[in-house]
């Protein structure tokens, strides 16, 4: 037990997937886990571990936001020895080429700030994915026939952006969507030698102002997971 997970050591699997939100979490345990168990429920964040395909998996919300994410996968990986961890979630779409629905696995994650700048001050540190789980999932997402692309996100730290040159800078440097936790995940884990990956389904577009529905959502998602239990077993 830890100040924000109530699982028992040994409750937590090794390899963690991390939806922001709590109920996705619970969706995604009853429909591709077998056996789930809910393992934590401090603050209503829940978190499932079960076995898909035989390999023990956990499933637990992150939050919305870096800040939120640290305080799990920090806790996940020092307290209850999570090694990999994917994050199934959404993001913005910022380029002309991505569509809603599309797959964005993020290979590098900027951003202006993150928890741990901190300890890493002038350092412009570059989170990035882990390798093995980035080939595997775009192997699974090809395998699956989703349109996916592979590259740079954008985590910021707003959801409500202020900052439109900003955003135009990014979408002129190349950077695929934005969303809010990926590169504090891979910093964690480049810190504490896992293995992270960011599997993302494009839910809006800031160019156009398009959004998915709540169904479509739903479908994405289950994507989402499929490709990131492929890629952590593959
Ligand atoms: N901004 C930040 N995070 C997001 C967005 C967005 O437009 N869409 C999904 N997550």
């Amino acid at each position: 037990m830890t100040i924000h997970i109530g699982a028992d050591s040994g409750e937590i699997a090794q390899t963690v997937l991390l939806p922001g939100d709590p109920y996705r979490a619970r969706w995604a345990a009853e429909n591709f886990l077998k056996n789930a168990r809910l393992v934590n429920e401090v603050r209503g964040m829940l978190g499932f571990t079960g076995t898909w395909k035989g390999h023990r998996v956990t499933i637990h919300g992150s939050g919305m936001g870096m800040p939120s994410l640290s305080i799990y996968v920090n806790e996940l990986i020092r307290d209850y020895g999570a090694r990999t961890l994917i994050r199934i979630g959404s993001c913005g779409g910022m380029q002309d080429h991505v569509a809603l629905r599309d797959v964005i696995l993020a290979m590098t994650a900027s951003s202006i700030s993150t928890p741990s700048k901190g300890i890493l001050r002038e350092l412009n540190f570059a989170p990035c994915a882990d390798w093995s789980l980035l080939q595997a999932a775009a192997q699974a997402a090809q395998r699956r026939g989703t349109r996916t692309h592979v590259g740079g996100i954008y985590s910021s730290d707003v959801f409500y952006d202020e900052r439109p040159d900003l955003n135009e800078q990014m979408v002129r440097h190349g950077i695929l969507g934005v969303e809010m936790e990926a590169a504090e995940l891979y910093t964690l884990a480049a810190r504490h030698g896992c293995r992270a990956l960011a599997v993302l389904t494009v839910s809006d577009h800031l160019l156009s102002g398009a959004a998915l529905s709540s169904a479509e959502r739903e479908t994405s998602f289950a994507d989402m997971v499929e490709i990131a239990l492929e890629a952590a077993f593959a």
